[in-house]
Order: C-alpha cells, then structure tokens, then sequence
C-alpha cells in the first residue's frame, strides 16, 4: 500500500477499510510509515473524523500493535475502571482493592502524571517498595490471587499508541476524539477485560473543559469499546473543583486509606461508591444500585478492602505496614498553614488553581523524564458555604524548598466568592450507557 495515497483519502474525508487501517497501524509500529507520514495523518484525521467503524477497526489495530493480555481459561470476571483524569483523583487507589473484595479481579495498567493531572503510578510510588513495573506473568498471578494489580504500560502493551501519543502531543493532535478514543481504549482493551467503567470528567480541572464535549467523548468510548467486545458505560462527572481534600502522591495515599476505613471526605467516598456501583451492575452481580451500595459499604466497613489493599502493596514489593501507620510514608521538611487573605462567603474551589499550587512545590512533573517529589502538596481545608476571613486557614501547603510563595497565590486565587455555592458532592452529572 501506498501511505501517500492513504493520506489523500483520509484528507478528502474518504472512509479507510479495515485492510487500509491494519496496514497503516502495523507499517508505523514497524517503522515503514514514518512519524512524518503519520503527522500528516493524525492532521487529516484531525479535520476529517474517523467515523464509529473506522475508531473501532483504528482501536483494534492499535490494541494488536502489541501483545493483549490474556488470562487465557483463568476464572473469573475481569473489570477496569479509566478515569480522564483530574486534580486529587485518587479514585483508582480504593476502588480496586474495594472490586477484589467483591470477587472481581481488577487488572489496572494505569498511567504517570504529566503537567496539571497526577498520575495513579506516581501516588502509589510513594510507597516505599512498591512497584509498578511486575512483570506480565507476576501481574497475572497477582490478579487472580489478590483480585487487582496496578502496574504501569509494559513495552508489549499496545505500542503504535506509545509512539503515536508522543507525535501528537508534539504535532496539535491531541484534541482529536477518534484518536482520544483508541488512544486511551487500545491500552485499556490490551488487558484482557469482559468490561471496563469510565470516569469522562469536564471542568476547569479536567482534559475537556464542557460537559458537551464530555459527553461525545464519553459515548464514542462507549461505543468502540462495546463494538471491540468489552462492556462498557461511563459516568460523566463535575471536574472544576478538586477531588478531596489532598492533592500530592503520598497525601493521596493517605487520603486513599481514609476512604478504604470508611472515613474519607464525602466527595472522595461518594465518587469511588458510585463507580463501584457501576462496575458492580456491568458484571451483573448486583440486581439494583441499592443491592450494590449494601455490598461495597459492607466490604469497607468489615476491613476486607483495606485488606486487599494491604494484600496488593506486599506482593508488588512495597510496605503495607502503612494502611496502619501512614507516617512510614515519605513526609515534607514544611508543613505550614495556610490563611486565606481576604474575607467573604466561599461559593467554589477552583480545581485548576489547586493544581498548579502542587506542581509550584513539586507534585508532578512537566516532562516524562523528570523525578517528582512524593512527598509534598496540599491538604485544603475549606468548603463551599463556609464564611471566611482573611485569617482563616484554607490549607496546610507541605513543601521542601521550592515554590512556597507561588504556591500560596495560586491556593488564595483557588478561593471563589462569587455566584451560588457548589458543593463538591453531588458530581456526577450524567451516565452514558
Ligand atoms: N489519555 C490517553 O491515554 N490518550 C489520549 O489521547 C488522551 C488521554
């Protein structure tokens, strides 16, 4: 095939077939398509769409780029949860050991934070010992042992998506939705699920600002990931403010534990009860969202979850000794109150400036290759309704030496006055089935 001739297609807003798309994803991982001819067709994908059929054949064929998991004749019902990512979501971290507990096995290949949005394999890197990076075979056994395993992407998962995210975060294709869709599915459908639930956020926090453009994302992930075999629906869920109170990865880990005892603030609990609700009702182990909330508050309040947590931390290397004292986890030199400045009803917190007051003092990173501190972030202490003056402490900002001073503009210019009050439960906004 001749990849000039596939461009002009594409870029004439012509439909590609199945052959045309296997010989595109197979001839870029293999090199004989250049980044320069995929460029030019991520840029005409960009302007022409890829219609239901051709992301569905695109997802399959980035999904083959590499070697799926399978659990080949193992029991058991397989389930995912993949979030869009936002501030201070730690969702991921109680949720699967909540799922095992259940019975479900959870195998999670998650991802690292890069600019505003943390990362589910930085957080549980603040462990000490833990690690993310089992092999497929020690991933498998953990799985079916323990009931979940969080590692992250391995070179045999799905690598045309590694190779073709890279080119365009660097070429403005990022936007697109059918390359959103089998970029994030192609690593979620390589390991071998019957079903996966979706978190599709939007808001100032998240990777799409409206609800609009949520809700399309949402139902072509619905619907390619259906089309590909796996069950699947998504809650569609309110991004602008923070998701609890810690953001930072070992105060998230903390946070993590709060909510695997029963006691996490309400927002954080109520998010993960939701989706394990979904997950629950997808595998069909629960005949009504009541049934399932019984069984996952049951699973908590009897410490099975936590159990299954602290099952996962030792057998992928790391110390559980700190689901029971959570001071072996790495601590900031700094810990100072923070003040809020000014006087006045607080109505919202703005996720977006939450976030950049973590990455002032270390939270994340802004290049792939660059160490982060697990050690520093924020702990915000305030809630839309509550009247504040300006000595009022908003937040307790953990930091080592750098940062401190921007870190305390952006938490003061997080603080909202205006408009009705928004509390931060009562998140999710829609459900696409
Ligand atoms: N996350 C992914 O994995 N891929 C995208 O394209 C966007 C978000």
């Amino acid at each position: 095939m001749n990849p000039v001739d596939l461009i002009a297609k594409k870029r004439a807003g012509e439909v590609l077939s199945e052959t045309e798309i296997q010989w595109w994803i197979a001839a870029y991982t293999s090199g004989e398509v250049p980044d320069y001819q995929m460029a030019a067709m991520a840029m005409a994908i960009c302007f022409q769409g890829l219609n239901r059929q051709e992301t569905t054949l695109w997802t399959a064929a980035m999904r083959d780029s590499g070697e799926p998991i399978s659990f080949g004749d193992r029991p058991g019902f397989r389930i995912d949860k993949h979030s869009t990512g936002g501030v201070g979501d730690k969702i991921s971290i109680p949720l699967a050991p909540i799922i095992a507990a259940l019975g479900l096995q959870v195998p999670m290949i998650s991802g690292r934070g890069l600019g505003l949005t943390g990362g589910t394999l930085d957080k549980l890197e603040s462990i000490p010992g833990y690690r993310t990076d089992l092999d497929l075979q020690t991933f498998r056994s953990t799985v079916t042992t323990i009931g979940c395993s969080i590692i992250g992407q391995t070179g045999q998962l799905a690598p045309a998506d590694r190779m073709l995210y890279a080119l365009r975060d660097v070429t403005a294709t990022v936007s697109s939705i059918p390359l959103i869709v089998s970029s994030i599915l192609s690593k979620k459908l390589s390991e071998g699920l019957d079903a996966l639930v979706l978190d599709v956020k939007f808001g100032s926090g998240a990777f799409m600002s409206s609800f609009e453009q949520a809700e399309e994302l949402a139902r072509a992930l619905v619907d390619v990931s259906r089309a590909n075999g796996v069950a699947c629906s998504a809650l569609l869920t309110d991004m602008n403010q923070p998701i609890g109170r810690c953001v930072g990865n070992a105060l998230e880990i903390v946070e993590s534990i709060e909510v695997l005892r029963g006691q996490g603030p309400a927002d954080t609990w109520e998010l993960t009860e939701r989706l394990a609700v979904r997950m629950l009702r997808i595998a069909g182990e629960a005949n009504h969202d009541d049934e399932a909330k019984e069984a996952v508050q049951a699973v908590v309040q009897s410490g099975r979850a936590m159990a299954r947590f602290a099952a996962m931390i030792s057998a992928q290397g790391g110390d559980a000794r700190i689901v029971e004292n959570t001071e072996l986890l790495p601590q900031a030199p700094k810990v100072e109150a923070i003040s809020a400045g000014i006087a006045g009803q607080l109505t919202a917190v703005d996720a977006r400036a939450v976030a950049r007051a973590g990455h002032c003092v270390g939270v994340g990173r802004e290049r792939a290759d660059q160490a982060i501190d697990f050690a520093v972030g924020i702990e915000w202490l305030v809630e839309p309704g509550e009247q504040l003056d300006k000595d009022s402490i908003i937040a307790r900002l953990h930091w080592r030496e750098r940062g401190r001073d921007q870190a305390v503009a952006h938490l003061r210019s997080a603080l909202c006055f205006d408009g009705d009050i928004r509390p931060r439960t009562g998140r999710v906004r829609a459900e696409v089935s």
